[in-house]
């Protein structure tokens, strides 16, 4: 028996996952260390009981221990879903409790807890994503339903009601083919995030080709855009068109969600240091004097669909992915995104990226 514990404690020092070794009478006869870290406890000698309380795990452990004592047939293994809460964060483990018997006549459960937390989490947000989508999708579809359903019958024949019916659906088709070609260039960035850029690239020359495709918009909108460029900015490893795509995101919404200010500040800098990053840093600043976030809106505001309100988003031809999309090319990129912002004055958002 002693003999087989020393083998056992070998053993299960030697797996990554949390693993306790538990005898007939619930007793934790050994316990490695990623169990003693994850119940901050020394465990041997404690009943299992104490750390495996919730009733479906618990089950299954007295499942695991049934078997020894009475065995039916064939040992199985037993699995069982259990959360484990610490003041700092909660853990959802995979509880599998299989049966262990050995020369010598130790007859034990070897209970092992993985941490499933990551794969619930990617499960749940794949569920989230294709909720969005779907949600997204419907309504334009609805109103072009909707829409040619009208001009098949009540309106038909008439010239006015059909000019202006055919200009709401012209627009909620290019909304879907908008939420398309930016569902598109995210799988493509997000397939790409670890590939790093190679060519050279000058941020002076992208910001200017930015400001030149957005100019008809911002004078629409009646904007001024102050820009102090940095003449002779060394070239950093990027993606051109990637590259012009966040600052065409930024700039956008800037003037879309900032306007109220009037105006725009687009600064390019050299920094020697920056926090995290090893060596010299380029970075882009795009500051309005709009309404501004409230704090709490900006943890999520990178993540897909989040906006701060959707209503006008839509209105004003959002689709909601365009900062996710900054933020992974800005990883690609190995760099950095930060955002400030003060209700009532307007946000700065700065893209930090290496120089080497
Ligand atoms: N400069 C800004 N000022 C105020 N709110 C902003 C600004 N930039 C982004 N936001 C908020 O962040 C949300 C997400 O932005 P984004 O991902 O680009 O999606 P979209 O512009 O398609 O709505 C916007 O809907 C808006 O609520
Ligand atoms: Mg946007």
């Amino acid at each position: 028996m002693t003999a087989d514990l020393t083998h056992c404690g070998s053993l299960l020092d030697a797996l990554p996952d949390p693993a306790l070794l538990v005898g007939p009478d619930r007793r934790i006869l050994l316990a490695n260390p990623p169990a003693r870290e994850l119940f901050s406890a020394p465990l041997v000698g404690s009943s299992a009981l104490s750390y495996i309380r919730q009733p479906e795990p618990a089950a299954a452990l007295e499942k695991g221990l049934a078997t020894l004592t009475d065995p039916p047939g064939a040992p199985c293994m037993v699995e069982a879903r259990m959360i484990q809460t610490t003041p700092t964060r909660e853990t959802i483990l995979r509880v599998t409790v299989a049966p262990v018997v050995a020369t010598g006549g130790l007859a034990a459960v070897l209970v092992t807890l993985r941490d499933i937390s990551q794969v619930e989490h990617a499960e749940e947000q794949r569920r989230d994503f294709v909720a969005n989508v779907s949600h997204e999708m419907r309504s334009p579809l609805t109103v072009l339903a909707g829409f040619i359903e009208t001009l098949k019958g009540p309106a038909k024949g008439d010239p006015v009601a059909t000019a202006n019916f055919l200009d709401i659906m012209e627009r909620e088709a290019q909304r879907m083919s908008r939420l398309v070609s930016d569902l598109l260039s995210l799988s493509r960035v997000e397939a790409e995030e670890r590939v790093r850029p190679r060519a050279q690239v000058s941020l002076s020359e992208v910001v200017r080709a930015t400001l030149a495709a957005l100019r008809p918009q911002i004078e629409d909108a009646g904007i001024t855009v102050d820009f102090r460029d940095l003449p002779d900015a060394p070239a950093i490893p990027g993606d051109r068109d990637q590259l012009v795509q966040v600052f065409h995101n930024l700039v956008e919404n800037a003037m879309k969600y900032g306007a109220s200010g009037g105006r725009i500040e687009i600064e390019i800098e050299r920094q020697e240091q920056s926090p995290g990053f090893p060596g010299p840093v380029m970075k882009v600043r795009i500051r309005d004097f709009g309404d501004g976030i409230d704090a709490l809106h900006l943890p999520r505001l990178t993540e897909r669909f989040y906006r701060v309100d959707g209503h006008r988003s839509r209105t004003m031809g959002g689709t909601g992915l365009g900062l996710a999309i900054v933020k992974h090319i800005i990883n690609r990129h190995r760099g950095r995104l930060s955002i400030r912002s003060t209700r009532g004055e307007g946000s700065t958002f700065a893209v930090v990226l290496p120089v080497a």
